[in-house]
């Protein structure tokens, strides 16, 4: 037997949350009296202790561990700051006027009030269907469009599809043309819209196995087996929830809201911790829908902080989600009933060849010097309703880091009728449509490069014009501008300039005199196109600009806000940016929004290939050379 990369526990001030932190931390605050047993929980991360705390822990000492919850108790929401180490609460404080994100324990309850309404009944006997345990529901963030009866509640508001089979794809059979809107604490239905009544599809769309052969013909029967072996295991180890591999170093945890974030991600080199990123995290994201029809155009779901990316992280499988020497580790989150909910093998950690490193052929000698890539993946898989959101965080042996983010799932859908005008929407089946739309992801990053004096600058290349200096028009050269204050920073990508964005150490240079840096590498993504007075511009005002850089305040980590759900217009980044701050020679936190505009293909059902989001980090002076020049030769004999 080869041998597994070892994971030994101990406590750090940013290990993940156990369980019995969890339970600990409710069970304090019950004994507290702050809380009755009807209070319910909307969030529960670890703590941050501020950075230089975080820095100066040595290894051994007894941290002291807190945990942040949030809380829904008598109407009110409160934050409470847990001491598991001392068993005391060090901080309870009302938050006005904000509504906390929904549980999932909520959810059904939602689900199930909106299948026993009357009103919602009768909309579905019009339509042909008397059973509702046929009917799908899926609760929505309902927005904030100014309904009278939505004021001071929190709500969702319920789509539905049909399953005339419980194992059907209900996203073949939409139910369009009823909305209905559920307050999630007392679960009264506060409204039901029924506008439009379009004929119901017949045409399944299954996707298991047994469907796929039945409905489309035999699966394809020529593809060989790949094992990917490491005969003599893994290169990287694992202590707690830090990573090593190949010079560099992370921490990682699963956080309920943000999904994975990584901490202090370093280069070690020549036994010197060069760091890089000092946290790493999805700040927010939202799914805006362009279709202006009813039952679509509210959509624009906050999945990070209105569900939370931890709390709907996938347990993955061996040979299925990942393949090759997998380690995993896993995660617990609270559910809103102050319970601990477990998902074994939440973080994916493996290593992956990524094809040719660097290679030259000497023309004259013949000689050729070929190294292979590799790169460290870690990633995560968070099912939201009908999408999958894959995180995949990428390591190189070039110094580069990536994050890629991947979708897959099923497209949400709507009826028309035959001839309708399809502006909003591909047609994907006969009389089901699916909604264009678009997928925009903000990433935090709260850089440290060389350590804390940074600056960001921009990088365009423009054609010279013609001139004596310039004789054949062809002279075309890179500029740089320093972004001084948040106001000149809000930027976004244009590839007509080959635009991309450093952040440099303005104190450290490299052996020839210039600032060491890393790149940040955009792709050609658009911005949100909703306008920015919108519902959606207004609650995800992030998604307006590709770039945003702020001075880093370790609680602005929202890119909508704290509390993202329905009344935020104008919280997270436009608020944190209002002062326009000085950004240079300081601690700077990048937040890049980027991601897909969605117009659906017809190849995207009945599930949809995986499509890819992200962004590419290099280093740029940051290194003496190619990092990657000390990797060796393969070993295996044919390639020589
Ligand atoms: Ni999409």
């Amino acid at each position: 037997m080869h041998q597994k990369a070892s994971i030994i526990y101990q406590m750090h001030p940013l290990s993940m949350m156990t369980a019995e932190e969890i339970r600990t931390s409710a069970e304090i605050l019950r004994r507290s009296g702050h809380i009755d047993s009807n209070a319910t929980f909307h969030g529960c991360c670890i703590y941050e202790p501020p950075k230089a705390e975080v820095a100066s822990w040595v290894a051994g000492d007894l941290p002291d561990r807190r945990l942040d919850l949030v809380v829904h108790s008598k109407g009110e929401t409160y934050e409470a700051r847990i001491s598991i180490s001392r068993g005391e609460v060090d901080r309870w404080e009302l938050v006005p006027d904000v509504i906390p994100r929904v549980g999932f324990l909520e959810l059904s309850k939602v689900m199930d009030a909106c299948k026993s309404n009357p009103d919602f009944q009768k909309a579905l006997s019009e339509r042909g269907i008397t059973d509702t345990s046929t009917v799908q529901i899926d609760p929505w963030p309902t927005g904030d469009y100014g309904f009278e009866f939505e004021d001071g509640r929190r709500v969702q508001r319920c789509i539905a599809f049909h399953r005339p089979n419980p194992d059907d794809n209900g996203y073949a059979f939409p139910i369009d043309g009823v909305m209905v809107h559920v307050d999630v604490d007392s679960l009264e239905v506060l409204h039901v819209e029924d506008f439009d009544q379009w004929p119901m599809s017949t045409e399944k769309a299954n996707y298991d196995v047994d469907s796929i052969v039945s409905d489309y013909g035999p699966l394809r029967e020529d593809l060989k087996p790949v094992d990917i072996s490491q005969p003599e295991g893994v290169s990287f180890s694992i202590e707690d929830n830090q990573l090593f591999w190949q010079k560099w170093s992370f921490r990682l945890v699963m956080d309920d809201t943000e999904g994975l974030v990584l901490h202090r991600i370093a280069y070690n080199q020549d036994g010197v911790e060069r760091p890089i990123i000092d946290r790493a995290s999805l700040a927010e994201m939202v799914v805006p829908y362009g279709d202006t029809r009813p039952s679509q155009t509210f959509k624009h779901a906050l999945d990070s902080g209105e569900f939370g990316l931890g709390m709907t992280a996938n347990s993955l499988t061996l040979g299925c989600d990942c393949i090759g020497e997998i380690v995993y580790l896993d995660a617990v989150q609270m559910l809103d009933d102050g319970s601990v909910m477990s998902t074994k093998n939440a973080i994916c950690i493996h290593e992956e060849d990524f094809g040719i490193g660097w290679k030259h052929t000497d023309m004259l000698t013949g000689q050729v010097e070929v190294r292979r890539s590799r790169r460290l993946v870690v990633s995560s898989i968070s099912t939201v309703g009908n999408y999958e959101y894959g995180f995949f965080w990428y390591f190189h042996l070039d110094g580069s880091i990536k994050l890629e983010i991947k979708l897959t799932g099923i497209l949400t859908t709507r009826s028309h009728r035959d001839g309708d005008d399809l502006t909003f929407a591909r047609q994907i089946a006969p009389n089901v449509a699916a909604p264009i739309h678009q997928h925009i992801f903000c990433v935090r990053l709260d850089m440290a490069v060389d350590g804390t004096t940074n600056n960001v600058i921009e990088v365009n290349t423009a054609a010279l014009p013609p001139g004596s200096d310039n004789p054949h028009g062809t002279a075309f050269a890179a500029t740089e501008t320093l972004l001084s204050d948040e106001k000149s920073a809000m930027r976004n990508t244009s590839s007509a300039s080959s635009r991309y964005w450093k952040i440099e150490n303005s104190h450290k240079t490299n052996r020839l005199g210039y600032p060491t840096s890393y790149r940040l590498l955009p792709s050609g993504t658009a911005t949100m196109f909703a306008s920015a007075d919108s519902p959606h511009g207004q609650r995800a005002a992030f998604a307006k600009h590709n770039l945003w850089v702020t001075p880093t305040v370790q609680s602005e980590r929202y890119a909508a806000g704290d509390y993202p759900t329905q009344k935020n217009a104008g919280h997270g980044l436009p608020r944190y940016t209002a002062g326009n701050r000085s950004i240079t020679e300081t601690d700077v936190t990048v937040w890049h929004s980027f991601g897909l505009t969605h117009d659906v293909r017809l190849e995207d059902y009945p599930v949809m290939p995986t499509e890819y989001a992200g962004f590419l980090m290099v280093p740029d002076g940051f290194f003496e050379r190619n990092p990657a020049i000390d990797v060796p030769p393969s070993s295996s004999g044919h390639c020589h």
